[in-house]
């Protein structure tokens, strides 16, 4: 199965996407992700693609899509794949089709996860990441055991340099101007189901996994 995960930063595309891959025993693929192992690695991608990270702008397509490409053809994504946080502009969204076509390839799904901004403010000003294995908490919603530290591995919790209230708020801005036209872009594919992202994460998950069941029973 190939699934789209979109919605503004925060909604919990990265939370309920490590739960759709378990269920489906896919691949998870996270631009953000792997844009953030490019800046630790310290390579050309990486230092150029910081800049607009720290700031809350999207990183250029090409550079994306180059990204993407790459990834999707590996083996670990031969059994299917979900895409967390791409595609974000109109103009990936119709790469990605092209890449379809060429792999033979079909979009399953597209799940819109709806979260109001003030929660997204909270949501993301509180939330900590472990440095080591990448564990994502929240100080309140999901804190760890020991402050500070991450119960999985022990690792160092750490803020995201983009976490900081300004940045997210620049950030849904350039969510609303340049990924949200994608909601009718799939709608007109009749691929778009929207789910209400606030409440427990395993509430959230169960209406995911009630919509793939639905689907998998189609397929
Ligand atoms: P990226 O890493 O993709 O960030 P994002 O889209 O801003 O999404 P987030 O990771 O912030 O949020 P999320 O929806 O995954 O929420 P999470 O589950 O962690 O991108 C970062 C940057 O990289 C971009 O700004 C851009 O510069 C660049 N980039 C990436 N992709 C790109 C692309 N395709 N093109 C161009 N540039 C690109 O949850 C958030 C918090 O809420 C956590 O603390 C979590 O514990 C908590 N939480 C989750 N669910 C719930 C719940 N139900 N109730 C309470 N708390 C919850």
């Amino acid at each position: 199965m190939v699934v789209v995960l979109l919605g503004s930063p925060g909604v919990g595309k990265g939370t309920q996407g490590i739960l759709i891959s378990e269920y489906l025993h896919v691949s998870l693929i996270s631009t953000g992700d792997l844009l953030r192992n490019e800046v630790r690695e310290q390579t050309d991608l990486g230092k150029t693609a910081k800049a607009f990270m720290d700031k809350g702008e999207l990183v250029s397509d090409g550079l994306i899509i180059e990204m993407i490409k790459k990834k999707i053809k590996r083996e670990d994504c031969a059994g299917g794949f979900i895409l967390d946080g791409f595609p974000r502009t109109l103009s990936q969204a119709e790469s990605l089709e092209n890449m379809f076509s060429q792999d033979n390839l079909q979009l399953d799904a597209v799940f819109l996860f709806d979260v109001s901004e003030e929660e997204i403010v909270k949501r993301l000003t509180g939330r900590r990441v472990c440095e080591k294995c990448g564990t994502v908490y929240h100080v309140s919603y999901n804190p760890p055991l020991r402050e500070g530290i991450c119960d999985k591995c022990g690792g160092s919790l750490i803020r995201r340099d983009d976490d900081n209230e300004e940045t997210v708020r620049r950030r849904i801005e350039v969510y609303q101007n340049s990924t949200a036209p994608l909601i009718n872009f799939y709608k007109k594919q009749d691929k778009l189901h929207t789910i209400d992202g606030t409440g427990k994460v395993e509430r959230i998950f169960k209406k995911v996994e009630d919509i793939l069941e639905g689907l998998n029973g189609h397929n």
